[in-house]
């Protein structure tokens, strides 16, 4: 199984409105409850593509038994450690096709959890093939966490792939994950360097990297991703972006490259597939969903080539 840890899930909640005012009073059409976070999106696509996943992370109070029970309910096998701190809800109003977010701050994990989820999670990687570390820390861990979990992972034989931003991104890239995928703005802030080019990506991951073993895919929206490796930088992208709603794109991504190094593939397959599978998340009409056949026609159209 490829395991994925969620440290702040949330209860993604979408109220759709007609005509959204700041200071009025809206009558909410439909309210859709999701279970979210990006190790949570992540085990969904892999879910929905028939890789078998875990879902771990912690979940605290009556949003976090919400958030256990909507993964129930989708047949996604779950395994969060229990919290006193009550689990974030993020609030989206979608008033025709234009989305306003509120995003909870979600809360403080005390030390003791922070040991317990240790031990949790050394549980959960016998047996796991992978395990992808996603999203924001919750306050409280502490700012390596994302090193430990990586380094007790890739001691017992399983390969890590990291999807963070900021200091827990620079930290955990220092304990040699697999693989890490930050986006423009994140490869940006952790190496204080523009990322606006494909010229500027690559440099910037390549100083990310700094000579690790670790491979850098530096996921640049419309414009696709670039990547550093041990085997040399490649760029993979479709000569047309999609129009849709990018939210989890990056996610799918994630998905997809877990799955191509998983099955052996080489690099320009690996990122192809990568690009296909955010294209697809972005050409859903759900967030982050992706139709494998969708993916299959956009991954005939990707260009790969040697930077
Ligand atoms: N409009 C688009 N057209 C084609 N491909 C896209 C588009 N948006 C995203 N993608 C594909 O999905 C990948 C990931 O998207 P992006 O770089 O936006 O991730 P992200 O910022 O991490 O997203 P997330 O909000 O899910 O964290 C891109 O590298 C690209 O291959
Ligand atoms: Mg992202």
């Amino acid at each position: 199984v490829i395991l994925t840890v969620t440290l702040n899930p949330a209860l993604d909640v979408t109220y759709a409105v007609d005509g959204l005012v700041v200071g009025a009073t809206h009558r909410v059409r439909t309210v859709a409850e999701r279970a979210g976070g990006k190790g949570v999106n992540v085990a969904r696509v892999l879910h929905a593509h028939g890789t078998p996943v875990r879902a771990t992370g912690y979940a605290g109070g009556d949003t976090g038994t919400r958030i256990t029970a909507q993964l129930a309910g989708c047949g996604i096998p779950a395994a969060f450690l229990p919290i006193a701190g009550e689990s974030r809800r993020t609030v989206t109003v979608t008033d025709g096709g234009v989305a306003t977010g509120f995003w909870e701050p979600g809360p403080t994990v005390s030390p003791a959890e922070w040991l317990a989820f240790l031990d949790h999670y050394g549980d959960q990687l016998p047996g796991a093939a992978a395990v992808v570390l996603a999203g924001s820390l919750p306050p409280g861990v502490p700012a390596d966490a994302y090193a430990v979990l990586v380094a007790l992972a890739q001691e017992r034989g399983v390969p890590a792939v990291l999807d963070a931003d900021g200091a827990a991104l620079r930290c955990g890239v220092a304990a040699e994950p697999l693989l890490a995928k930050p986006n423009a703005a994140e490869l940006s802030a952790a190496t204080g360097l523009p990322v606006s080019t494909v010229d500027e990506a690559r440099t910037a991951a390549r100083a990310l990297r700094g000579g690790r073993p670790t491979s850098v895919v530096a996921s640049l929206g419309g414009a696709g991703v670039v990547a550093a490796t041990a085997h040399g930088d490649l760029r993979a992208f479709l000569p047309e972006p999609v129009v849709g709603n990018a939210t989890g794109a990056g996610d799918a991504c994630v998905a997809a490259l877990v799955r191509g190094l998983l099955a052996g593939a080489p690099w320009p397959e690996v990122l192809a597939r990568a690009v296909a599978g955010g294209a697809a998340a972005a050409a859903a009409p759900v967030a982050g969903m992706v139709d494998e056949d969708l993916m299959g026609r956009l991954r005939k159209d990707v260009v790969v080539e040697e930077i």
